[in-house]
């Protein structure tokens, strides 16, 4: 049978591929939005300013603290890099989510699984770029795309072992058989799975699995109950699966952003430590909004660790503000062995 000899979860938030002296670019854009959430509410960045000023993020936003913790964020991303390429999986599963990436408007499932042959990561063309750099999110900066196209292989039997005992067990999820094209051509692979077989594998070919989460887009973000109970039936499918194969499982995201909440991030991070699912389970979906939405990937590979007798290991969580209200991101880097 198929043995999940690995678990990993990792942030993967744009402050990771930013050197520090450029993280005032994207408060700039945090300054300019509306609608940032942070708990159960929505501010304007001085409303959110206003409700934050006792907890001091200027000192948080000095160049040396940013150094430090991107420093810091650096060598875990080494470590974890690491661990993974050293366990030698056959095949790599992430759980991650579809941000207007692979699904638009047309069809955004709660839940799929990419059951190609294959999955193409191609590099920014030019205009891309550009609208990247003029709306301050950084061009090249961000190493989920690489240099030249990549192709990564699909482990298919498995992507498709795990549909069909979605589907035994009464959750409905999506196949994404083929990679979607939109009017300009190929639809990239996400961030989420692109900064994982960028910043970890370096690009090693290793058959992935895709699965998708639309954590971030009302109305249908599954709950987090539902991510757990979807985790739980991969972990089941996998070792299940009459194959010697060894599979690693990865959680791409997380945890709070872009307003950074270290009272939350420790409660799930410490929940997911002690594999306490009631915790997990029962948070209010509405904690989960914008990037602190991708949770719930790490949420389902819980699920799908508690099928197995490893329990969580938080390796580092490193706060890195980029304003005086408090917007970056909670990054944490953790293992399940
Ligand atoms: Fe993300």
């Amino acid at each position: 049978m198929a043995e999940i000899i690995l678990g990993v979860g990792s942030s993967h938030g744009p402050l990771l591929n930013l050197p520090p002296e450029q993280w005032e670019v994207r408060a700039k854009f945090d300054r300019a939005q509306s609608e940032l959430a942070y708990r159960d509410g929505t501010y304007t960045f001085p409303e959110l300013a206003e409700l934050r000023a006792c907890d001091e993020f200027v000192d948080q936003c000095v160049i040396e603290v940013k150094r430090e913790r991107h420093a810091q964020c650096q060598t875990q991303l080494d470590d974890l890099g690491a661990r993974l390429r050293a366990a030698d999986p056959d095949v790599v599963l992430i759980v991650g989510d579809d941000q207007r990436e692979w699904f638009f408007e047309d069809t955004q499932p709660a839940f799929a699984v990419y059951c190609g042959d294959e999955v193409r990561n191609l590099t920014w063309t030019d205009a891309e770029r550009e609208v990247r750099i003029k709306s301050g999110r950084g061009g090249d900066l961000y190493s989920y795309r690489p240099e030249t196209d990549q192709t990564y292989p699909v482990e298919r039997e498995l992507a498709e072992r795990i549909l069909g005992a979605a589907m035994d067990a009464e959750i409905d999820v999506a196949a994404s058989m083929q990679q979607p094209k939109g009017p300009d051509g190929l639809r990239n692979i996400g961030h989420a799975y692109g900064f994982i077989y960028r910043r970890l594998l370096q690009d090693k070919p290793i058959p992935m699995v895709p699965v998708l989460q639309n954590t971030f887009y009302p109305p249908n973000q599954p709950a987090p109950k539902r991510c757990f109970e979807l985790g739980r039936v991969i972990g089941q499918a996998i070792r299940a699966w009459k194959s010697d194969k060894r599979v690693a499982v990865v959680a791409s995201g997380g945890i709070s952003h872009f307003v950074v909440d270290e009272e939350w991030d420790h409660k799930m991070l410490d929940a997911l430590r002690d594999g306490d699912k009631d915790t997990l389970v029962d948070e209010p979906n509405i904690m989960f909004r914008s990037g602190s939405s991708e949770t719930k990937n790490w949420i389902t590979v819980a699920g799908i660790m508690s099928e197995t007798e490893r329990s969580m290991e938080l390796h580092a969580y490193v706060p890195c503000y980029r304003s005086e209200a408090g917007t970056g991101s909670g990054m944490a880097f953790a293992t399940w062995r």
